[in-house]
């Protein structure tokens, strides 16, 4: 079954050219003179493939009129010009084959729009309307940019392991990883028997590769890892998932300025690979879902980013009239409105805050001389917040145990962290970007459910509870 992708016949130059296609009828349409429009996508491209196919063909009665939205046919024909409007190019169907029927009146797309609601309940057909068609190509060039940029930069892919027996955050949002049988769990005691259980211990599914990926860094210098990481956080929000994508880059030999240099070198790497790679895509986004994204990502390519402290942010939020749900005041934890104040109405742009009270932060992060605050840095943009979360690393051995115990973490756990602290410690650095979100701010999707192929959120597991949505 040879076949050439849409993309490639609606480029191709070859008029007169025989090709042969495959793909999912988006819309037919019967005119008069006695032919069928048949707008056909495979998902090369946004743009559908126009076919005309005369009712003089063969089996025109047997197949072309069965065929409506949703059915799957394979075409070969000749490439025209197109006389009408809005295509260059269309195909003169000698031959069209009925691959798969889809029964128009059961077939859950129809021509209309339908609701990002509604879609999240058939995400096993979602992928071929043009939004989440456009957000998987996207998804897709990111991921290659995303490599792309560290390796140009020399940087090495690290495999971080997806079960883990350590919290990374220390924030205790982990999902359990257990072969035990919930129904007659082994107890010593009062306590559960984790002797018992598969690994021995207490296991579940990492928050991060962060820990481990400190271990390659202090060995090869600098690596990332890009894969999937596991929240528990009863968060029900247009900006959390239980199960996300983060790159995570870490680096020895390099202190928080050198973080903040690699995170915008990154940002900017990404945002021109997109406004390059993705450009019909990008131009779907801004003319359908938000009409700023291609300013906005052309402008992050020339800005500088704003830096300022986190004390600098919270005088600037202190001294707004903006009536905000949360409180402020220094030592809080930053709201996503806070964020997006600084971001949209101080600064117009994306800001990094540093310098963070060490009592919202990790265990991990470096202290500062004042003995206050840690060396954190988080890059906020305009309607998300945060999507980036990083620090320099604390790389004194006592002043690191002396975090553990203060944010309640027994240091028998972390014996292996600490000793890298004890042989050939040296500065280090790295930062967590959240892949979904960013995602959202190149796409302008407002709902992190749509820029992931199966979301998974609380009370969510997608067709196991999808339909109950409806
Ligand atoms: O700020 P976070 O929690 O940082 C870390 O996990 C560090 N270990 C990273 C590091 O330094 N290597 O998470 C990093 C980013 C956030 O900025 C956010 O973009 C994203 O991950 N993120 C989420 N994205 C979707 N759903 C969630 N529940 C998320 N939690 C964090
Ligand atoms: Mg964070």
């Amino acid at each position: 079954m040879t076949r050439t992708r849409i993309v490639h016949v609606l480029e191709s130059t070859q008029i007169g050219g025989r090709f042969t296609v495959m793909g999912w009828v988006r819309t037919k349409r019967d005119a008069k003179g006695g032919f069928s429009f048949l707008e056909v996508n495979d998902g090369s491209c946004l743009r559908n493939l126009q076919v005309i196919a005369e009712q003089t063909l063969e089996n025109y009665d047997t197949v072309v009129r069965k065929c409506h939205t949703g059915s799957a046919i394979r075409v070969t024909g000749v490439l025209a010009e197109s006389p009408g409007k809005g295509q260059r190019v269309e195909l003169h169907a000698e031959e069209v084959e009925l691959l798969g029927w889809a029964d128009p009146e059961t077939y859950p797309l129809q021509k209309k729009r339908h609701s990002f609601e509604f879609l999240r309940t058939i995400a096993h057909l979602r992928p071929r309307t043009n939004t989440f068609g456009a957000v998987a190509r996207v998804r897709n060039a990111v991921s290659r940019a995303i490599h792309e940029f560290f390796q140009e930069r020399g940087f090495l892919y690290l495999h971080t392991p997806i079960i883990s027996g350590s919290d990374c955050e220390g924030a205790g949002e982990m999902f359990r990883v257990t072969t035990l049988d919930l129904g007659r769990i082994p107890k010593k005691g009062d306590e559960v028997d984790f002797s018992r259980d598969f690994f021995g211990v207490p296991a579940n599914l990492t928050v991060s590769g962060q820990l481990e990926a400190e271990i390659y860094a202090l060995a090869l210098g600098d690596v990332y890892t890009f894969g999937p990481t596991f929240r528990a956080e009863n968060s029900n929000t247009a900006r959390h998932l239980a199960e996300f994508w983060m790159v995570e880059p870490e680096m020895a030999f390099c202190d928080l300025g050198g973080n903040i240099d690699l995170a915008v070198a990154f940002l900017k790497f990404i945002f021109a690979y997109v406004l390059e790679h993705c450009e019909e895509d990008m131009a779907f986004f801004n003319r359908f879902i938000d009409p700023t994204v291609l300013q906005t990502l052309d402008d992050l390519v020339a800005q500088d980013f704003e830096v300022l402290s986190y004390t600098e942010g919270i005088d600037l939020l202190s001294k707004s009239k903006e009536p905000f749900e949360f409180p402020v005041a220094w030592g809080a934890d930053l709201q996503s409105e806070h964020e997006r104040y600084l971001c949209e109405k101080v600064f117009g742009g994306p800001v990094i805050l540093v310098d963070y009270p060490k009592e919202i932060k990790a265990f991990y992060m470096k202290m500062n001389e004042d003995g206050k605050t840690v060396r954190a840095m988080d890059v906020l943009v305009p309607k998300i917040g945060e999507i980036i979360g990083g620090s320099q690393r604390e790389d004194d051995h006592d002043t690191l145990l002396g975090r553990m115990r203060e944010t309640g973490l027994d240091p028998a756990d972390y014996w292996w962290y600490l000793d890298l602290r004890k042989y050939g410690s040296v500065p280090h650095s790295g930062f967590g970007l959240g892949f979904e979100r960013l995602i959202q701010f190149i796409t302008g999707l407002s709902n992190i459910r749509d820029v992931i192929p199966f979301p998974r959120t609380p009370g969510n597991l997608g067709f196991r509870t999808g339909p109950q949505e409806r």
